[in-house]
């Protein structure tokens, strides 16, 4: 089994890639992402190539499998090219799998695609909405990834479409991780949803099992339980404020426009409302159960600091 990756050198790939080492079945991963990359892995043959290049299609003539990991995450401040990447980069490497004999495709997307919202149910099922956020791009461009998805018609090939939740471990270096660096975090407007992480381990993991396992259709790929967001606070040893958004945000937008912040003040709108997403699906169809807990993983986080 061949295994191609685009978006190969981020968080993601690297503990896909290494996982697959290991993998009897898998004989060679084929990476793509923009930037030089060194590494040691023995089945990895890298290129330097952006997602958008039509020249993707040659790369995946090797490839049984496509993994979609390449978008951008951490917000711009260039709208445009932010979008070209996620959604003409997702249409590109779509087209190329069509070009081509890949047998499946996974396709990333986020739980972040059922937005946070005060009217959430408990648990977010893969059937539940998907009414992102009105501004942020980053939900804006996964939901339009989504759609390209639905549109896809291609009997050769399988499709599956994952969406983590917000993932941590000893390895994550994000702009969101790295929140966790401020000397005092928002309560905003007081509010205190329940948050969920899932171990980066566990999100290799289960890229392995629907690397194997033919699935198609959307899953969502979370970690066990919950924990209320002053507690993930208090346990990183930081300082919760309670502050109102009518402060917070153009305050925020403000240190974003001269590039003091890593994101908009949208981001803030996933610590104010609930956006749990169930597991359950993942459980029973794929049969996967995540090791850790959303505590386990916080903890494993923070003790790699
Ligand atoms: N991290 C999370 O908690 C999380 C949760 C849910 C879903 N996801 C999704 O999981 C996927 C991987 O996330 P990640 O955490 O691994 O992000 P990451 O560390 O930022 O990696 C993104 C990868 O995409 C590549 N990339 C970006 N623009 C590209 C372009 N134009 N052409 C080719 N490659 C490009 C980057 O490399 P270059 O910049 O060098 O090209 C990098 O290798 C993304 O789709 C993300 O939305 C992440």
């Amino acid at each position: 089994m061949k295994v191609a990756i685009t978006g190969a050198a981020g968080y993601f790939g690297r503990k896909i890639i290494e996982r697959l080492e290991k993998n009897e079945e898998c004989e060679e991963i084929i990476g793509i992402s923009r930037r030089n990359f060194k590494h040691n892995f023995k089945k990895l043959k890298y290129y330097r190539m952006d997602v958008r290049d039509r020249n993707i299609k040659n790369i995946f003539k090797k490839a049984d499998i496509v993994i979609h990991l390449a978008f951008v995450l951490k917000p711009i401040h260039n709208r445009e090219e932010m979008r070209d990447i996620n959604v003409n980069g997702t249409k590109n490497v779509l087209r190329a799998c069509k070009e081509t004999n890949v047998k499946k495709i996974i396709i990333t997307s986020s739980t972040m695609v059922y937005g946070a919202w005060p009217d959430n149910p408990e648990y977010l099922t893969e059937d539940s909405p998907l009414r992102g956020h009105p501004t942020y791009y980053y939900n804006q461009d996964k939901i339009e990834m989504e759609k390209l998805c639905k549109q896809f018609r291609n009997d050769k090939a399988i499709l599956t479409i994952l969406r983590p939740c917000l993932v941590l471990g000893p390895t994550v270096n994000h702009f969101y991780s790295r929140l966790i660096n401020w000397p005092f975090l928002p309560l905003v407007d007081g509010k205190n949803p329940d948050m969920q992480f899932l171990h980066e381990d566990d999100l290799a993991r289960a890229y392995e099992i629907f690397i194997m396992k033919d699935l198609p259709g959307a899953y969502n790929v979370v970690g066990k339980g919950t924990m209320k967001w002053k507690e993930v606070i208090e346990t990183a040893g930081r300082k919760a404020i309670k502050i109102p958004s009518l402060i917070l945000y153009p305050l925020a937008n403000f240190l974003w426009k001269i590039r003091i912040l890593e994101a908009p003040a949208d981001i803030f709108d996933f610590i104010k409302y609930r956006w749990v997403a169930s597991g359950e699906k993942a459980k029973k169809e794929a049969g996967f159960i995540p090791k850790y807990t959303t505590r386990e993983t916080l903890l494993d986080f923070l003790s790699h600091l």
